[in-house]
């Protein structure tokens, strides 16, 4: 396929890559921020206090749509809220660097939750809504989180008394019950505290998410303050954004593109935002783009799939306020491309980062050609190279990991009480990122695949050991090892391989039964879709391991053979 260049008469904030790349420094865009003036730093201020100081208090900052509800949010609403929560929190002892943890659907109390806790200085810990019980222990245990924010829908699925640190839960439901402190019942009548908003330095932790390796449970991955520089910088320059844009990220504030750009990137550079709560359906997010008149829209390649089934229906609706689409999280296939281009007339610009990154690393920018099969090229800052296992940068065109040169503003500040993790990210001076990928010669960059076990299913990141150690605990279950399946709509599927207990008997109910078994205990994306019982399954001779690797390259085989 050919390259797709830019749309000739565009105007853009990142108009010559190269010249960018040759003399931007990261320093350069410091004098945008109010702190370079204050030296007063809080990532909640910059996203909406500023705005409101500075005038723009009246402009819409979020609208939300959930079926026959729209309600809308101006930057001095949120203001409001944000300083209420923020003040109430400070009432109930929640200090700087404590983890409270938010776990609530995409709705603004989510968003609101976030950044008044960003602004006390205290971490926020988001949880996606779909997260069952055993996630939920998982992420906050270790994160020895002493508050959460959610609702009374969701409470039933955390597992508040084996929590040793939880100090406290608050609800934003108006009611009346023990244990929980209701936000709407309380959150006027609290005393001022003396200043809401905590001053930190750009190196204090603000958020942290969970996200897991191909090796053990999730790790958390804190993020400091000073993630806002590279999340305004590629908010201006890749997702193109403008003051007067109506900007949509479908994901959820509980991983990292929800968070980085879904509440921080748009609201640092002023944009309204939509957040649409409520489950996937084409029709209504043909609506949502067509309502709120969406003119940037960051989505995923398994959304754009599913939508593309769906592409009459969306002849019904009026889409022209669109005018830059972009993708993140998985490999985002040509076709994909194609059909955005004849439906909506625009390219669908592919980005590539990770929860660890903070950022957009390689991108696709408007202004420069798109070649179909490529994530782009680094941002302007970042440096990108191919290497090999020993930090050896590899030549033009052969296939190595995809590795960044350290010192990116963005990048991760800690693994939550695992330096030993966070050191094995890095050879010499380089971050590793465990995807192989390869560059050619005007250093565009093309994912090759995973060069561990770690699943990719729908964009959503899945460790095999968290979904095999969840398998083994059903009675029925012996052993299990967990593979990605390559799949036409979600890119992989999670598949599992079994071997069952002496005198179980495979049937479709046993299978049904431990598909819900995951999705009850841990989350609905980490449930194998498909179940295949073994009598045994393929080991190293020495340490006895299971080879996963072997498993997979035999279903990769199947798949082709079917194709
Ligand atoms: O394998 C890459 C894949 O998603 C991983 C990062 O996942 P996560 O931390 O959940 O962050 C997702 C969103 C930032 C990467 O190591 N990935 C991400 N973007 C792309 C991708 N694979 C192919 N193409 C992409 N554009």
């Amino acid at each position: 396929m050919n390259n797709i260049l830019p749309p000739k008469a565009g105007t853009y904030q990142l108009a010559n890559y190269l010249e960018t790349v040759s003399d931007f420094k990261w320093k350069s865009t410091y004098p945008h921020f109010s702190w370079y003036n204050t030296n007063k730093v809080n990532l909640t201020h910059e996203c909406i206090d500023r705005h409101v100081e500075e005038g723009a208090g009246e402009k819409i900052a979020l609208i939300y749509v959930n079926g026959n509800t729209r309600e809308e949010y101006t930057f001095a609403q949120l203001k409001q809220k944000t300083d209420e929560l923020a003040n109430l929190l400070k009432h109930q002892g929640v200090k700087k660097g404590d983890r409270a943890f938010v776990f609530l659907p995409k709705h603004p109390d989510c968003y609101v939750a976030i950044l008044a806790i960003i602004k006390i200085g205290a971490i926020a810990g988001p949880l996606f809504e779909a997260f069952m019980e055993e996630a939920i222990f998982d992420r906050m245990y270790d994160c020895e989180a002493s508050v959460l924010i959610t609702n009374l829908e969701l409470l039933p699925r955390v597992p508040v008394e084996k929590l040793p640190h939880l100090e406290q839960v608050l609800v934003t439901d108006d009611i009346e019950r023990e244990g929980v402190v209701s936000i709407p019942r309380v959150v006027k009548n609290v005393p001022a505290q003396a200043s809401i908003t905590e001053w930190v330095d750009l190196e204090d932790g603000m958020i942290i998410h969970y996200t897991s390796g191909s090796t053990g449970k999730p790790k958390g991955v804190l993020h400091a303050h000073r993630v806002m520089i590279q999340q305004y910088q590629t908010g201006k320059w890749v997702l193109d954004l403008k003051e007067e844009d109506v900007y949509w990220c479908t994901a959820h504030p509980g991983w990292v593109t929800g968070s980085s750009y879904g509440i921080f990137a748009p609201w640092l550079n002023q944009a309204t935002i939509v957040v649409h709560g409520g489950r996937f359906s084409a029709d209504e997010w043909f609506e949502v783009l067509q309502d709120t008149k969406v003119s940037v829209w960051y989505s995923a390649p398994t959304a754009f799939r599913l939508l593309m089934d769906h592409t009459t229906s969306l002849s019904t609706y009026n889409v022209s306020s669109l005018r830059h689409i972009l993708s993140v999280g998985e490999p985002l296939n040509p076709e994909v491309i194609t059909w955005g281009y004849d439906t909506f007339h625009l390219r669908i610009h592919d980005t590539w980062w990770m929860t660890e990154t903070g950022a957009q690393l390689i991108v696709n920018i408007p202004s420069a050609p798109i070649k179909p099969g490529s994530m782009g090229r680094p941002v302007p800052g970042i440096s990108a190279s191919i290497i090999d296992e020993n930090g050896k940068e590899l030549p033009r065109g052969e296939l190595g990991l995809l590795a960044i040169k350290r010192g990116w503003p963005s990048i991760m500040k800690q693994i939550w009480k695992n330096e030993e993790k966070y050191q094995s990210y890095f050879i010499g001076d380089y971050y590793v990122s465990g995807d192989l990928a390869t560059m050619d010669d005007e250093g565009y960059v093309f994912f090759q695949g995973r060069s561990d076990d770690m699943i990719n299913s729908s964009g959503e990141r899945i460790g095999p050991f968290e979904v095999e150690s969840k398998l083994i605990e059903h009675p029925a279950v012996v052993e299990a090892a967990v593979i990605g399946k390559p799949d036409a709509i979600r890119g992989e599927i999670v598949k599992a391989f079994l071997v069952l207990a002496e005198g179980v008997k495979e049937t479709e109910e046993l299978k049904k039964e431990i598909q819900t078994f995951v999705r009850y205990k841990l989350s609905a994306h980490a449930m194998p879709r498909e179940i295949e019982v073994l009598q045994e399954l393929p080991k190293t001779q020495i340490s006895g391991k299971i080879l996963r690797r072997v498993l997979k390259a035999k279903e990769s085989q199947k798949t082709k053979e079917k194709v």
